[in-house]
Protein backbone atom coordinates (compact mmCIF):
# COMPACT_ATOMS: atom_id res chain seq x y z
CA UNK A 1 0.00 0.00 0.00
CA UNK A 2 1.21 3.18 -0.98
CA UNK A 3 1.34 5.55 2.37
CA UNK A 4 1.86 9.25 2.31
CA UNK A 5 4.17 8.61 5.97
CA UNK A 6 5.68 5.44 5.67
CA UNK A 7 9.43 7.10 4.05
CA UNK A 8 10.10 9.63 6.84
CA UNK A 9 12.83 7.33 8.25
CA UNK A 10 16.01 7.91 6.55
CA UNK A 11 19.09 5.93 4.89
CA UNK A 12 16.62 4.80 1.87
CA UNK A 13 18.36 1.62 0.56
CA UNK A 14 20.44 1.58 -2.54
CA UNK A 15 18.02 -0.02 -5.43
CA UNK A 16 20.89 -3.25 -5.73
CA UNK A 17 19.99 -3.84 -2.19
CA UNK A 18 16.92 -4.20 -1.65
CA UNK A 19 14.10 -6.01 -2.37
CA UNK A 20 14.23 -6.36 -6.08
CA UNK A 21 10.37 -6.29 -7.54
CA UNK A 22 11.56 -5.52 -10.89
CA UNK A 23 12.44 -7.50 -14.27
CA UNK A 24 12.95 -6.95 -17.45
CA UNK A 25 9.57 -6.75 -18.01
CA UNK A 26 9.38 -3.59 -15.99
CA UNK A 27 9.12 -0.75 -18.39
CA UNK A 28 10.23 3.32 -17.54
CA UNK A 29 9.90 5.95 -19.60
CA UNK A 30 12.29 8.81 -19.18
CA UNK A 31 12.01 12.31 -20.44
CA UNK A 32 14.35 14.47 -21.61
CA UNK A 33 17.01 11.53 -22.26
CA UNK A 34 19.72 12.43 -24.44
CA UNK A 35 22.00 13.79 -22.10
CA UNK A 36 22.14 15.05 -18.57
CA UNK A 37 20.54 13.46 -15.43
CA UNK A 38 18.10 11.58 -17.94
CA UNK A 39 20.52 9.76 -19.84
CA UNK A 40 22.46 8.57 -17.04
CA UNK A 41 18.64 7.56 -15.46
CA UNK A 42 18.06 5.51 -18.76
CA UNK A 43 22.10 3.98 -18.10
CA UNK A 44 21.58 3.29 -14.28
CA UNK A 45 17.47 1.39 -14.96
CA UNK A 46 19.31 -0.81 -17.97
CA UNK A 47 22.79 -1.57 -15.87
CA UNK A 48 19.41 -2.67 -13.21
CA UNK A 49 17.87 -4.79 -15.34
CA UNK A 50 14.53 -2.44 -16.54
CA UNK A 51 13.23 -2.24 -20.02
CA UNK A 52 13.84 1.43 -20.66
CA UNK A 53 12.38 3.41 -23.36
CA UNK A 54 14.35 6.65 -23.63
CA UNK A 55 12.98 9.84 -25.18
CA UNK A 56 14.23 12.66 -26.63
CA UNK A 57 12.54 16.15 -28.33
CA UNK A 58 15.58 15.82 -31.03
CA UNK A 59 15.38 12.12 -32.77
CA UNK A 60 19.26 12.61 -33.97
CA UNK A 61 20.15 13.82 -30.30
CA UNK A 62 18.12 10.82 -29.23
CA UNK A 63 19.53 8.04 -31.41
CA UNK A 64 23.53 9.06 -30.46
CA UNK A 65 22.19 8.45 -26.71
CA UNK A 66 21.23 5.04 -27.66
CA UNK A 67 24.49 4.48 -29.61
CA UNK A 68 26.60 5.45 -26.59
CA UNK A 69 24.14 2.94 -24.63
CA UNK A 70 25.40 0.65 -27.01
CA UNK A 71 29.38 0.97 -26.35
CA UNK A 72 28.42 0.23 -23.05
CA UNK A 73 26.54 -2.75 -23.92
CA UNK A 74 23.65 -1.65 -22.36
CA UNK A 75 20.97 -0.98 -25.16
CA UNK A 76 19.55 -4.47 -25.35
CA UNK A 77 16.33 -3.67 -23.51
CA UNK A 78 16.29 0.18 -24.57
CA UNK A 79 13.58 1.68 -27.39
CA UNK A 80 14.24 5.31 -27.95
CA UNK A 81 11.31 7.67 -29.50
CA UNK A 82 11.00 10.69 -29.88
CA UNK A 83 9.21 13.13 -27.88
CA UNK A 84 8.80 16.88 -27.57
CA UNK A 85 6.93 17.18 -23.73
CA UNK A 86 5.84 20.83 -25.20
CA UNK A 87 4.43 19.78 -28.31
CA UNK A 88 0.79 18.22 -27.74
CA UNK A 89 1.28 15.86 -31.37
CA UNK A 90 4.62 14.41 -30.23
CA UNK A 91 2.90 13.69 -27.07
CA UNK A 92 0.22 11.96 -29.12
CA UNK A 93 2.03 10.14 -31.65
CA UNK A 94 4.86 9.35 -28.71
CA UNK A 95 1.28 7.74 -26.61
CA UNK A 96 0.19 5.58 -29.81
CA UNK A 97 4.01 4.23 -30.53
CA UNK A 98 4.58 3.33 -26.82
CA UNK A 99 0.76 1.37 -27.62
CA UNK A 100 1.41 -0.34 -30.22
CA UNK A 101 5.03 -2.24 -28.48
CA UNK A 102 4.36 -2.03 -25.04
CA UNK A 103 0.51 -3.53 -22.82
CA UNK A 104 1.66 -0.99 -20.15
CA UNK A 105 4.92 1.17 -18.57
CA UNK A 106 5.74 0.67 -14.72
CA UNK A 107 7.73 4.14 -14.07
CA UNK A 108 7.63 7.56 -15.78
CA UNK A 109 10.30 10.12 -14.69
CA UNK A 110 9.26 13.40 -15.90
CA UNK A 111 12.79 14.71 -16.42
CA UNK A 112 12.59 17.01 -19.24
CA UNK A 113 12.80 20.40 -18.45
CA UNK A 114 14.40 24.19 -19.76
CA UNK A 115 15.83 27.30 -18.10
CA UNK A 116 16.93 29.69 -20.22
CA UNK A 117 19.21 31.38 -17.50
CA UNK A 118 22.49 31.69 -16.86
CA UNK A 119 23.98 30.51 -13.27
CA UNK A 120 23.58 34.21 -11.85
CA UNK A 121 20.90 35.62 -14.30
CA UNK A 122 17.09 35.87 -13.80
CA UNK A 123 15.70 37.19 -17.39
CA UNK A 124 11.64 36.24 -18.30
CA UNK A 125 12.70 36.52 -21.84
CA UNK A 126 11.57 32.87 -22.08
CA UNK A 127 9.27 32.39 -19.45
CA UNK A 128 6.28 31.14 -21.40
CA UNK A 129 8.67 28.05 -22.55
CA UNK A 130 9.46 27.49 -19.44
CA UNK A 131 6.26 27.16 -18.11
CA UNK A 132 4.55 25.36 -21.14
CA UNK A 133 7.66 22.81 -21.05
CA UNK A 134 8.30 21.98 -17.31
CA UNK A 135 4.96 22.42 -15.99
CA UNK A 136 2.58 21.89 -18.91
CA UNK A 137 4.25 19.70 -20.79
CA UNK A 138 5.35 17.31 -17.66
CA UNK A 139 1.68 17.32 -16.70
CA UNK A 140 0.26 16.72 -20.22
CA UNK A 141 2.21 13.85 -20.54
CA UNK A 142 1.17 12.43 -17.77
CA UNK A 143 -2.31 12.38 -18.24
CA UNK A 144 -1.93 10.41 -21.80
CA UNK A 145 0.13 8.35 -20.82
CA UNK A 146 -1.33 7.48 -16.66
CA UNK A 147 -4.22 5.01 -18.99
CA UNK A 148 -1.43 3.12 -20.11
CA UNK A 149 -0.03 2.37 -16.68
CA UNK A 150 0.06 -0.96 -15.37
CA UNK A 151 -3.37 -2.15 -13.54
CA UNK A 152 -2.32 -2.44 -10.16
CA UNK A 153 -3.45 -5.74 -8.68
CA UNK A 154 -0.62 -6.19 -6.35
CA UNK A 155 1.35 -3.89 -4.39
CA UNK A 156 4.26 -4.77 -6.42
CA UNK A 157 2.49 -3.24 -9.56
CA UNK A 158 1.79 0.07 -7.98
CA UNK A 159 2.89 2.21 -10.92
CA UNK A 160 5.55 5.04 -9.79
CA UNK A 161 5.25 8.63 -11.40
CA UNK A 162 8.77 10.53 -10.34
CA UNK A 163 8.91 14.08 -11.09
CA UNK A 164 12.47 15.58 -11.00
CA UNK A 165 11.62 18.95 -9.54
CA UNK A 166 13.92 21.26 -7.82
CA UNK A 167 14.20 22.99 -4.34
CA UNK A 168 14.31 26.11 -5.92
CA UNK A 169 10.43 25.18 -6.52
CA UNK A 170 9.60 24.79 -3.20
CA UNK A 171 7.00 26.76 -1.21
CA UNK A 172 9.26 28.62 1.35
CA UNK A 173 10.44 30.31 -1.74
CA UNK A 174 7.65 31.93 -2.59
CA UNK A 175 7.00 35.52 -0.47
CA UNK A 176 3.25 36.42 -2.44
CA UNK A 177 1.21 35.12 0.89
CA UNK A 178 -2.27 34.78 -1.83
CA UNK A 179 -0.41 32.51 -3.88
CA UNK A 180 1.41 30.98 -1.15
CA UNK A 181 -2.24 30.28 0.49
CA UNK A 182 -3.81 28.57 -2.16
CA UNK A 183 -1.17 26.30 -2.46
CA UNK A 184 -0.69 25.37 1.06
CA UNK A 185 -4.74 24.44 0.78
CA UNK A 186 -3.98 20.90 -0.21
CA UNK A 187 -7.19 20.09 0.39
CA UNK A 188 -8.55 22.62 -2.20
CA UNK A 189 -6.06 22.07 -4.50
CA UNK A 190 -6.48 21.38 -8.00
CA UNK A 191 -5.47 21.82 -11.38
CA UNK A 192 -7.61 24.68 -12.04
CA UNK A 193 -6.20 26.60 -8.97
CA UNK A 194 -2.65 25.59 -9.83
CA UNK A 195 -2.86 26.84 -13.63
CA UNK A 196 -4.99 29.77 -12.26
CA UNK A 197 -1.63 30.37 -10.07
CA UNK A 198 0.80 30.03 -13.14
CA UNK A 199 -1.92 32.13 -14.95
CA UNK A 200 -0.86 35.05 -12.77
CA UNK A 201 2.65 34.98 -13.02
CA UNK A 202 2.36 34.79 -16.68
CA UNK A 203 0.32 38.13 -16.56
CA UNK A 204 3.02 39.50 -13.84
CA UNK A 205 6.01 38.58 -16.56
CA UNK A 206 3.43 40.54 -19.13
CA UNK A 207 2.79 43.63 -17.37
CA UNK A 208 6.78 44.00 -16.14
CA UNK A 209 4.92 43.54 -12.39
CA UNK A 210 6.78 40.31 -11.61
CA UNK A 211 9.53 41.74 -9.54
CA UNK A 212 7.08 43.17 -7.21
CA UNK A 213 4.70 40.14 -6.88
CA UNK A 214 6.80 37.53 -4.55
CA UNK A 215 7.32 35.21 -7.05
CA UNK A 216 10.72 33.12 -6.25
CA UNK A 217 13.68 35.61 -6.43
CA UNK A 218 15.97 32.53 -8.49
CA UNK A 219 15.42 31.56 -11.81
CA UNK A 220 11.84 33.08 -10.97
CA UNK A 221 10.29 31.26 -14.14
CA UNK A 222 11.99 28.26 -13.99
CA UNK A 223 11.11 28.27 -9.67
CA UNK A 224 7.33 28.93 -10.42
CA UNK A 225 7.44 26.08 -13.13
CA UNK A 226 8.32 23.51 -10.82
CA UNK A 227 6.66 25.37 -7.87
CA UNK A 228 3.18 24.15 -10.38
CA UNK A 229 5.35 21.01 -10.85
CA UNK A 230 5.31 20.11 -7.45
CA UNK A 231 2.00 21.06 -6.66
CA UNK A 232 0.15 18.87 -9.33
CA UNK A 233 2.27 16.03 -7.54
CA UNK A 234 0.09 16.40 -5.10
CA UNK A 235 -3.18 16.68 -6.54
CA UNK A 236 -2.03 13.09 -8.42
CA UNK A 237 -0.91 11.50 -5.26
CA UNK A 238 -4.37 12.50 -3.47
CA UNK A 239 -6.57 11.25 -6.56
CA UNK A 240 -4.68 8.09 -7.06
CA UNK A 241 -3.59 7.21 -3.62
CA UNK A 242 -3.40 3.44 -3.04
CA UNK A 243 -2.50 2.77 -7.14
CA UNK A 244 -0.03 5.04 -8.40
CA UNK A 245 2.76 6.22 -6.28
CA UNK A 246 3.50 9.80 -7.13
CA UNK A 247 6.51 11.63 -5.63
CA UNK A 248 8.82 14.64 -6.47
CA UNK A 249 12.68 14.81 -6.70
CA UNK A 250 15.53 17.49 -6.37
CA UNK A 251 18.59 16.08 -7.97
CA UNK A 252 20.72 19.23 -5.94
CA UNK A 253 23.28 20.91 -7.73
CA UNK A 254 24.40 19.08 -10.58
CA UNK A 255 26.89 19.18 -13.04
CA UNK A 256 24.74 19.22 -16.57
CA UNK A 257 24.29 21.18 -19.53
CA UNK A 258 21.61 23.26 -17.32
CA UNK A 259 24.51 24.46 -15.00
CA UNK A 260 27.31 24.66 -17.74
CA UNK A 261 28.98 21.80 -16.22
CA UNK A 262 28.86 23.10 -12.59
CA UNK A 263 27.77 21.78 -10.00
CA UNK A 264 28.66 19.36 -6.87
CA UNK A 265 27.86 16.07 -8.14
CA UNK A 266 28.22 14.11 -11.36
CA UNK A 267 24.44 13.40 -13.69
CA UNK A 268 25.46 9.35 -12.68
CA UNK A 269 25.13 10.39 -8.85
CA UNK A 270 21.64 12.22 -9.31
CA UNK A 271 20.74 9.46 -11.45
CA UNK A 272 21.59 6.64 -8.53
CA UNK A 273 19.27 8.60 -6.07
CA UNK A 274 16.11 9.06 -8.65
CA UNK A 275 16.69 5.50 -9.06
CA UNK A 276 16.71 4.66 -5.87
CA UNK A 277 13.13 6.53 -5.55
CA UNK A 278 11.82 5.31 -8.35
CA UNK A 279 12.69 1.66 -7.52
CA UNK A 280 11.58 2.15 -3.76
CA UNK A 281 10.65 -1.30 -2.28
CA UNK A 282 6.73 -1.95 -1.76
CA UNK A 283 7.32 -2.20 1.68
CA UNK A 284 8.74 1.79 1.96
CA UNK A 285 6.89 2.76 -0.82
CA UNK A 286 5.11 6.50 -0.59
CA UNK A 287 3.29 9.16 -2.46
CA UNK A 288 2.78 12.81 -2.18
CA UNK A 289 6.51 13.58 -0.82
CA UNK A 290 9.38 15.53 -2.09
CA UNK A 291 12.96 14.39 -1.85
CA UNK A 292 15.87 15.65 -1.46
CA UNK A 293 19.30 15.00 -0.59
CA UNK A 294 22.45 14.63 -2.55
CA UNK A 295 23.06 11.43 -1.00
CA UNK A 296 20.65 8.40 -1.10
CA UNK A 297 22.18 7.69 2.42
CA UNK A 298 21.10 11.51 3.63
CA UNK A 299 17.95 11.50 1.38
CA UNK A 300 15.24 12.76 3.02
CA UNK A 301 11.68 13.82 2.22
CA UNK A 302 10.92 17.84 2.96
CA UNK A 303 7.03 17.75 3.01
N1 LIG B 1 21.39 20.19 -12.99
C1 LIG B 1 20.92 20.63 -11.83
O1 LIG B 1 21.66 21.20 -10.98
C2 LIG B 1 19.47 20.45 -11.49
C3 LIG B 1 19.04 20.85 -10.22
C4 LIG B 1 17.70 20.68 -9.87
C5 LIG B 1 16.84 20.10 -10.78
N2 LIG B 1 17.28 19.71 -12.01
C6 LIG B 1 16.30 19.09 -12.92
O2 LIG B 1 16.84 17.89 -13.42
C7 LIG B 1 16.22 17.57 -14.68
C8 LIG B 1 17.28 17.21 -15.69
O3 LIG B 1 18.05 18.37 -15.95
P1 LIG B 1 19.59 18.31 -16.33
O4 LIG B 1 20.31 19.00 -15.26
O5 LIG B 1 19.96 16.92 -16.70
O6 LIG B 1 19.59 19.29 -17.59
P2 LIG B 1 20.02 19.08 -19.11
O7 LIG B 1 21.32 18.37 -19.21
O8 LIG B 1 19.87 20.42 -19.71
O9 LIG B 1 18.91 18.09 -19.68
C9 LIG B 1 17.60 18.51 -19.93
C10 LIG B 1 16.97 17.52 -20.87
O10 LIG B 1 15.60 17.92 -21.12
C11 LIG B 1 15.42 17.92 -22.53
N3 LIG B 1 14.32 18.78 -22.95
C12 LIG B 1 14.25 20.12 -22.87
N4 LIG B 1 13.07 20.53 -23.40
C13 LIG B 1 12.40 19.42 -23.79
C14 LIG B 1 11.16 19.19 -24.40
N5 LIG B 1 10.34 20.19 -24.75
N6 LIG B 1 10.79 17.91 -24.65
C15 LIG B 1 11.59 16.89 -24.33
N7 LIG B 1 12.81 17.04 -23.79
C16 LIG B 1 13.20 18.30 -23.51
C17 LIG B 1 16.76 18.34 -23.10
O11 LIG B 1 16.83 18.04 -24.49
P3 LIG B 1 17.84 18.84 -25.47
O12 LIG B 1 19.18 18.16 -25.36
O13 LIG B 1 17.21 18.65 -26.81
O14 LIG B 1 17.91 20.26 -25.03
C18 LIG B 1 17.66 17.47 -22.25
O15 LIG B 1 17.66 16.15 -22.72
C19 LIG B 1 15.38 18.77 -15.03
O16 LIG B 1 14.04 18.55 -14.67
C20 LIG B 1 15.97 19.88 -14.16
O17 LIG B 1 15.03 20.90 -13.91
C21 LIG B 1 18.57 19.88 -12.39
Amino acid sequence: MVSSSTMQQPPICHPTTTARWWSKDSIAIVTGANKGIGYALVKRFAELGLTVVLTSRDQSRGLKAVDSLKVLGLDRNVYFCQLDISDQASIRSFVSWFRSRFDAFDILVNNAAVCFNAMNSNSMDHAETVVKTNYYGSKLLTEAILPLSRPSNSAASITRILNISSRLGTLDKLKNTKIKAILEDKERLSEDRIDMVVGVFLQDVKDGSWERQGWPEIWTDYSVSKLALNAYSCVLARRYEGVVSVNCFCPGFTQTAMTDGQGKHSADDAAEMAATLALLPVSRLTTGKFYAGSTTRGMHSKL
